[in-house]
């Protein structure tokens, strides 16, 4: 069976559940990309193209109401393609050099090769004249590949993480590569105007492109590439969450309930303060703890009665940069807590499991602050989902300048993550305002986030792409 809408992506959205008898079921996977494109599935039927997260060639992923189309990789594919190139190559060099990039020709061999199996599969997936929207930096050869087995579909593109700029980019070997493959797309879209800049100057200087030159705005004013058959446009589509649906979820009894019993559970402290991030080295776990440290230790802030909680989901254990953040950030938490606290009350409580959902949005509910540090995010939308969840009004976020969502939530308490100073006094900032300038803040924040959900992201690139 073929469908008129096909997604591809690194991950299906599926979650394996294998009972104690060694049943399996498939249950729809969280997390903000699946998030992002279930809803899309809701108002048309479509397939899904990606890997099912195992190397259990046996797997065979169902999913309701979308049509599933598992890719098979092998341990060895993992290791090189995603591993290696995805996450040891690319991640590191889009998100600002944070850890040295690995240029190796093998991985890219395998990056090349992955790229041409999910492509064969979005093709065998597509009907005549189908759309086919394919996401992320692990698969940015697919548009020219599907492109050249299938001239008849309409391909977007969308990247969920930052675009670097020319002084960056470039140092990758195969910077033309990828820049072809990503034209093989109608329509490349980037969080924010600035990615989509950076694409177009990239096009001109490296391949010696037609590419426009006037500024790009967000949903309007696209960027294009003249090629010698066809025009790719270029766009500014800021990803959001499902607004309405995470503020219902977040205001029921339940979870007023259990975000009472939290803050009683951690010994009702006048502070609550919350961080909630795959364990990753972007994301400015490590900016927030040492900033803790300074707090206490110059009685900015009190430990006998702040409580920071953070929630870590443990993220590409096998990538060593990985392995020296967690190493970072879990000896930091050590040493603050055996320095400012008790052995009854430590001012830090550090989970390295990822939460069920309801309980993260208790969380979210019971939190005073919640930091959000990256030294560099695409978007952040945890960001978002905090501010769905205060529908109270309460609570404050401090945000990184260097995340994707600080260009459109100029009224959270901006820090710049580099910047102790900032860092410290948007932190004290956060807890010690008057309520009525915290409640002012999160009013204009809520405003944003309710007004510009995730649905208007996927109908405004999907538009775009049609038109
Ligand atoms: P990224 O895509 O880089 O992981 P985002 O902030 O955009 O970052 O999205 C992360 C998603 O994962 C959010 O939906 C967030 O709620 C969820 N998440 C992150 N950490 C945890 C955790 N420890 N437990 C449960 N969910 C988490
Ligand atoms: O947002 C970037 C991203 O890599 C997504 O593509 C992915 O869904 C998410 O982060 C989690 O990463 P991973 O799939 O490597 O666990």
């Amino acid at each position: 069976m073929t469908a008129d809408f096909v997604v591809v992506a690194n991950r299906l959205p599926v979650n394996k559940q294998t009972a104690a008898d060694g049943t399996v079921t498939w249950t729809r996977a969280p997390g903000g990309l699946v998030t992002a494109l279930a809803p899309v599935f809701d108002s048309q039927p479509g397939a899904w193209v990606g890997w099912t997260g195992s190397t259990d060639a046996d797997d065979r992923p169902h999913v309701d109401g979308i049509d599933i189309h598992a890719v098979p990789l092998s341990a060895a594919e993992v290791e090189d393609y995603y591993e290696g190139f995805s996450n040891s190559t690319l991640w590191p060099l889009y998100h600002d050099v944070l850890v040295k990039p690995e240029y190796r020709a093998d991985w890219w061999d395998v990056y090349v090769e992955v790229n041409r199996r999910f492509a064969a599969a979005a093709a065998a997936a597509a009907s005549p004249g189908a759309t086919v929207w394919v996401q992320d930096y692990q698969l940015q050869l697919v548009p020219a590949m599907l492109r050249q087995d299938r001239p008849d579909l309409k391909i977007g593109f969308f990247l969920h993480i930052p675009f670097p700029p020319y002084e960056l980019f470039s140092q990758l070997p195969w910077r033309r590569e990828i820049l072809e493959g990503l034209l093989g797309a109608d329509l490349i879209g980037f969080h924010l105007p600035g990615g989509a800049q950076n694409f177009l100057t990239l096009a001109r200087r490296i391949l010696g492109a037609d590419a426009s030159t006037g500024p790009v705005g967000v949903r309007t004013d696209f960027g294009t590439v003249a090629l010698s058959d066809r025009t790719v446009r270029v766009g500014s589509f800021p990803i959001s969450i499902d607004s309405a649906s995470v503020a219902a979820q977040s205001s029921t009894d339940a979870v007023a309930q259990r975000a009472a019993a939290i803050r009683e559970e951690l010994g009702d402290p006048k502070t609550l303060l919350l961080g909630v991030d795959r364990l990753d080295y972007t994301k400015g776990i490590d900016v927030r703890v040492q900033a803790l440290q300074r707090l206490f230790a110059d009685g900015r802030l009190d430990p006998a009665d702040t409580v920071f909680v953070q929630l870590a989901s443990p993220s590409r254990e096998n990538v060593e940069s990985y392995a020296r953040l967690r190493d970072l950030v879990e000896r930091t938490v050590a040493h603050i807590n055996g320095t400012y606290g008790t052995a009854a009350a430590p001012p830090i409580r550090y989970l390295l499991q990822p939460v069920p959902r309801d309980e993260l949005l208790a969380y979210f509910v019971a939190a005073d602050a919640t930091l959000v540090t990256p030294l560099r995010d695409g978007m952040n939308l945890v960001t978002k989902e905090y501010i769905a969840c205060r529908d109270d009004l309460g609570g404050a976020l401090v945000l990184s300048e260097f995340t994707g969502a600080a260009m459109e939530l100029s009224d959270a308490y901006l820090m710049n993550p580099y910047d102790p100073v900032s860092t410290d006094a948007a932190i004290v900032a956060a807890v010690t305002d008057d309520d009525a300038e915290r409640r002012r803040r999160m009013t204009l924040l809520r405003d944003q986030v309710m007004n510009n959900d995730v649905d208007q992201w996927a109908r405004s690139f999907l538009q775009t792409l049609k038109s």
